[in-house]
């Protein structure tokens, strides 16, 4: 007889114990796969906590430019992501020979790297940031002309919070937030007047003007649970207002569309986790494995230790 959810969910803290594993999981990930992981949070947390990690092994529940970063903050241990098939299309859409070029055409332009970008790309990037901390670390650069990528909505954003800045754009953007209308927005508050609108800056700047707030994924969370409000529309991966639900059940959360499901943060499962957890330590671990090359860890970490101070 196959496994309960709780009883896979014991054994992989037992698991966890016995090989000295640290679980990472993003906040997009199923609640099975959050409560059995050891830090959750946004992609910002995430970055900051793997470089703390004090064990030999990460099992990384995400998309694999997030595993790659944890990888680059922790270069001693060894780095899993508990499905190899989960990458997120945004990081692959712009080559670094492209931004190079751009560099090098004017080179007093600083270019700033949205995290979701892969490793290759970073190394042609001066500072990276996440959607939590965009506004804060542009606003502390001395710079003014930035070049942003790949998220032109993301970095619009940026611009309108930072009006001093000159921010030019490329047309790269997260397919799943970008799939979302400004006339789904309206329709999803006819729906529900007494609810407050809470978007992701990856969607459409004419969805996320109709919101009430507009944030990263650790933002929304914590408006919507310290807000005296009692309903809201959540604009961002719908694992967020089942999560939010969870943890407010006082509260009603609707979602702002089904168009905003990630399959790539979706493609992990409890069972890939315990999995994992058990060929620790084995070569059936190997396939999990992030490997990169010092050089390219050395390059690359440039623009996210310019992260980690700004921040
Ligand atoms: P956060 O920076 O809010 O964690 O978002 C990561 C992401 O992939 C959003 O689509
Ligand atoms: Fe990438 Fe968008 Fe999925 Fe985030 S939600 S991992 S940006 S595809």
């Amino acid at each position: 007889m196959s496994e309960t959810i709780a009883q896979m969910q014991k054994k992989i803290i037992e698991l966890k114990k016995q090989k000295d594993i640290c679980i990472l999981a993003h906040s997009y990930q199923a609640r099975e796969i959050i409560e059995a992981a050891d830090i959750t949070g946004d992609s910002y947390k995430l970055s900051a906590e793997a470089a703390k990690v004090g064990n030999k092994n990460i099992v990384f529940c995400g998309v694999h430019f997030m595993a790659e970063t944890a990888k680059m903050l922790s270069p001693d241990k060894h780095v899993y992501l508990a499905n190899m098939g989960a990458g997120c299309p945004m990081a692959e859409q712009m080559e670094p020979e492209m931004i190079a070029l751009l560099k090098a055409a004017e080179p007093d332009r600083k270019v700033c790297a949205y995290i979701n970008t892969t490793a290759a790309l970073k190394t042609v990037c001066d500072v990276c940031v996440t959607s939590s901390s965009a506004v804060d670390i542009i606003s502390k650069m001395e710079d003014k002309k930035i070049l942003f990528i790949p998220d032109c909505n993301l970095g619009a954003f940026v611009q309108r919070a930072c009006p001093d800045k000159d921010i030019k754009l490329l047309q790269g953007g997260c397919p799943v937030h970008n799939s979302v209308t400004a006339n789904e927005a309206r329709m999803a508050k006819e729906a529900h007047p007494g609810a407050l609108l809470l978007v992701h800056p990856e969607c459409d700047p004419r969805v996320a003007e109709l919101a009430d707030y507009v944030g990263s994924t650790a933002g929304i969370m914590s408006f919507a649970k310290k807000s005296s409000a009692k309903e809201f529309i959540i604009g961002t991966e719908i694992s967020i207002a089942e999560h939010l639900q969870y943890e407010c059940p006082e509260k009603k959360f609707h979602i702002l569309s089904k168009k905003i499901l990630c399959p790539n943060m979706k493609l992990t499962t409890l069972p890939d986790v315990y999995a994992l957890c058990q060929a620790v330590g084995t070569s059936e671990a190997d396939k999990n494995e992030i490997v990169m090359d010092d050089e390219l860890i050395r390059k690359a970490r440039v623009c996210i230790d310019e992260m980690l101070r700004l921040g």
